[in-house]
This record gives structure tokens, sequence and C-alpha cells, in this order.
């Protein structure tokens, strides 16, 4: 049986878009070489304020990555939209699908932190369903 994850959190990456964008490259450039190693997989989206992202796998290496992500300061107030079991991964030919602000993520803008607080199971999903409209367009 693997996992999910589904959090949510604020960005705290200061500086020009550009700056900004070259912190997110770096996010996903260790994301996909961790994420490979650890049989994660998962999409992360972003729309310049806030952070949405789905992990998917083992139980123990999602918990362990998930425990990281909380301790890195490029974001903060981080909350837990839905754990649990899965039968069946979205994810599975991705180490970590992007969606930012430049493509589909304005989408996302009115996902407000304070709806994720309010309503986590319903955020969950609307992040879940964004995220594999945006990679299912890819395939
Ligand atoms: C919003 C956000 C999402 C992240 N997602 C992942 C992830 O899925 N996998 C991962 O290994 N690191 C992720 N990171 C980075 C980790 O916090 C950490 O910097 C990284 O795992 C360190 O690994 P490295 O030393 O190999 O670069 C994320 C960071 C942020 C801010």
């Amino acid at each position: 049986m693997e996992y999910r994850l589904i959090y949510c959190s604020r960005n705290r990456i200061e500086g020009s878009e550009q700056q900004i964008a070259v912190e997110i490259e770096k996010i996903l450039l260790s994301s996909r070489r961790n994420n490979e190693q650890q049989n994660i997989t998962g999409a992360l989206l972003f729309n310049g304020l806030a952070f949405a992202q789905v992990l998917e796998g083992p139980r123990s290496a999602v918990e362990a990555i998930y425990a990281t992500i909380c301790e890195d300061s490029r974001n903060s107030h981080n909350v837990l939209l839905e754990t649990g079991d899965i039968t069946k991964r979205d994810f599975a030919r991705w180490s970590m699908a992007y969606s930012g602000p430049d493509n589909d993520g304005k989408l996302y803008q009115h996902l407000k932190l304070t709806d994720c607080e309010k309503d986590a199971s319903g955020v969950a999903k609307r992040v879940l369903d964004l995220l594999k409209s945006v990679v299912h367009a890819h395939v």
C-alpha cells in the first residue's frame, strides 16, 4: 500500500521574479534527484505567494521528506490538507511535476491559506484535481 500527503505552505523566497525562479529551479532539481532515489512521485503548485504539493510513495519516505520541507526556510506555515493510503499513484511518471505562476499556476490564486485551515479536504481535492489536469495535459 502506498501513501499520499497533500499540504500547502506560504512562500518565503524573496527577491525579483527571476531570483524566485532560480530558487524554484533549485528546489525542483533537489526534489527530482531525491524523490527518484526514494521512490516518491508527485507535483508542486506555486502561485508566487503559496505552495501546494502532492507527495506519493512509501509512507516512511513521504513523511521524512515532508519533515525536511517543513524545516526549509523557503516556506513556512505548512498546513497538512490530506494524508492516507492510496491504491494508485496519480503522478507515477513524475518525480516532481511543477506548475508555476507563468503557466497554470494562476488558476491557483483563489486557493487562499485561510481556506486551507477552514476546509482542508475541499482544498486538497481542488489541488489534486488541478495538478492532475495540468499533468494530463502534458501526456
Ligand atoms: C515548497 C518546497 C517543496 C519541496 N519539495 C521537495 C521534494 O519533493 N523533495 C525533496 O527532496 N526536496 C524538496 N524540497 C527541498 C527540501 O526542503 C530540501 O532542501 C532538500 O530535500 C535538500 O536536499 P539536497 O541537499 O539533496 O538538495 C522542497 C522545498 C520546498 C520549499
